[in-house]
């Protein structure tokens, strides 16, 4: 009941601040199930280390001047153990789409990890702690250092949408890189709050990049209908010249 009674105060709340915080947000938030709840499996502790993509998917549609775009990177946080409506998983949503990109335009991936992992593998506990750190405005500190920048032109940054935000840690990650100079791509994944303003932050955050229109996906989906996901995300990479 006090789970249930949690869930529910957490959609209210994530709409409220979607609609308030409305900078690109789709503020498409409507009545979600209440999250399957099944027993935890151990959080999966990776380094922050960057991995080269598998580019298994050959693509011949890539856009004629992807080539001259430059290397890419794609930075993402996310989480496994329990979420909003698609009960315990063993790969992030985030995670599933930041893949997609990277084997979409051959870039490399960076998964940013939490130094001390201090969030729960239950989703209510993980929102109270997330909504805490928001309150705080902290800056939990991340595991690893990201790869040389120098040598990226452009980066996408995904996270999934927490409280209408960015998670605090991807502050502690724009805050102690200098991103000036480069191209920023934003994606979430979401449960009806969309991009949430994912760009706008992005750009007051690092003023002195580009940053280009970003892509909000279910996280629902991105677990369980990845096909469509993968379009979704060709389309978008290819529209904006990757
Ligand atoms: C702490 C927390 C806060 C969340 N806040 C929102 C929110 O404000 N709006 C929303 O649409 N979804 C919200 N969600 C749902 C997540 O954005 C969604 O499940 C996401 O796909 C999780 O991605 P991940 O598996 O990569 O961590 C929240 C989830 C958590 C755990």
């Amino acid at each position: 009941m006090k789970f249930f009674r949690k869930t529910f105060a957490f959609i209210i709340s994530a709409m409220i601040m979607a609609s308030l915080v409305g900078c690109g947000a789709s503020n498409e938030a409507d009545e979600e199930e209440a999250a399957k709840v099944e027993k935890p499996k151990q959080q999966e502790v990776a380094q922050g280390t960057p991995q080269e993509s598998d580019s298994s998917t050959e693509n011949t549609a890539k856009s004629e001047d992807s080539e001259e775009k430059g290397k890419i990177l794609v930075i993402y946080f996310s989480r496994t153990g329990e979420q909003y409506t698609v009960g315990v998983i063993d790969k992030g949503n985030t995670a599933i789409v930041a893949e997609m990109i990277a084997e979409e335009t051959g870039a490399d991936l960076f998964e940013v990890l939490p130094a001390d992992d201090h969030y729960p593998l239950t989703y209510a506990e993980l929102t109270d702690v997330a909504k805490s750190e928001q309150n705080d405005n902290a800056r939990p500190e991340y595991a690893g250092e990201l790869p040389d920048l120098s040598s990226y032109d452009t980066i996408f940054v995904g996270a999934p949408v927490w409280w209408g935000d960015w998670p605090m840690i991807m502050y502690t990650v724009f805050e102690n890189n200098d991103f000036s100079g480069k191209t920023l791509v934003p994606f979430s994944t979401h449960e009806g709050s969309g991009l949430s303003g994912f760009d706008k932050k992005l750009s007051s955050s690092c003023p002195d990049s580009t940053v280009l229109d970003g892509l909000a996906i279910r996280g629902n989906d991105a677990q369980n209908k990845q096909d469509d996901v993968r379009e979704e995300v060709i389309s978008w990479i290819r529209n904006l010249g990757y």
